[in-house]
């Protein structure tokens, strides 16, 4: 069970991975990532302070972002980061929603909605998969909510010391590499996992990349 105040502060969570140089070497690695075609619409789902999601609306300036989060006050940092990186917030929508239901968004005035199947071409996680009640359903339904050819991109806690030490601080359940393989395979995609290189630590201590393409 995740403790209710591990993700209260988005303030000190946000100084800490830009202080350790974290977010930016999650960006060098996802500057490397080559997509066919600019994604129209992006999910990032349990968006932190969302360093996965603005990556994409920085880099394609056609893209709008949905993203979400258990905690409020990640998506006001979140919002707080477009900003920063000056981009316009009417191409960002932000809403609560639980990684195990991930299609159920409740927008922060309190309003109720469920995203339609095959919405995203794009759908970014990092680390949040692993807080779902029923890992397999969740992947399942954050499939169910790409297009046919949309892109799944999750960097995922790996499997290193450091990774399941993190984790085990987080409250996170790691999900081992070949569990990842079986569980995107059975919901209809093809996948590749990535090592990150010296190039991306801090990252690289914590992180894994894998990239499934829904056929
Ligand atoms: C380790 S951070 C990852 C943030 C970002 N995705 C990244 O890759 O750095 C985990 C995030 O998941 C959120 N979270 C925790 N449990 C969740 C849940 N059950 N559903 C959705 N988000 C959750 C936390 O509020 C926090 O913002």
């Amino acid at each position: 069970m995740i403790s209710p105040d591990l993700y209260k502060n988005s303030q000190t969570y946000d100084f800490f991975i830009k202080l350790l140089g974290y977010q930016a070497g999650i960006d060098r690695y996802l500057r490397t990532m080559t997509l066919e075609t600019a994604p129209r619409r992006v999910l990032d789902a349990g968006c932190g302070t969302g360093l996965l999601g603005l990556h994409f609306l920085q880099r394609f300036p056609q893209t709008r972002l949905l993203a979400t989060d258990l905690e409020p006050n990640f998506l006001q940092a979140t919002l707080a980061n477009a900003d920063s990186r000056k981009i316009d917030r009417k191409r960002i929508e932000v809403g609560i929603a639980n990684i195990s239901a991930p299609r159920k968004i409740t927008s922060l005035d309190g309003q109720l909605s469920t995203l339609d199947e095959g919405t995203f071409d794009l759908i970014c996680v990092g680390a949040v998969v692993g807080y779902a009640d029923d890992t397999k359903q969740s992947l399942r339904e954050l499939v169910s909510l790409l297009a046919p050819g949309g892109t799944l991109i999750n960097i995922e806690m790996n499997e290193s010391l450091t990774g399941r030490f993190v984790s085990h601080r987080y409250h996170y359940h790691n999900i081992p590499l070949a569990q990842m393989q079986q569980l995107l395979t059975e919901a209809g995609c093809e996948m590749k996992a990535m090592k990150l290189s010296l190039k991306h630590l801090p990252a690289k201590l914590t992180r894994t990349a894998i990239v499934a393409r829904k056929k």
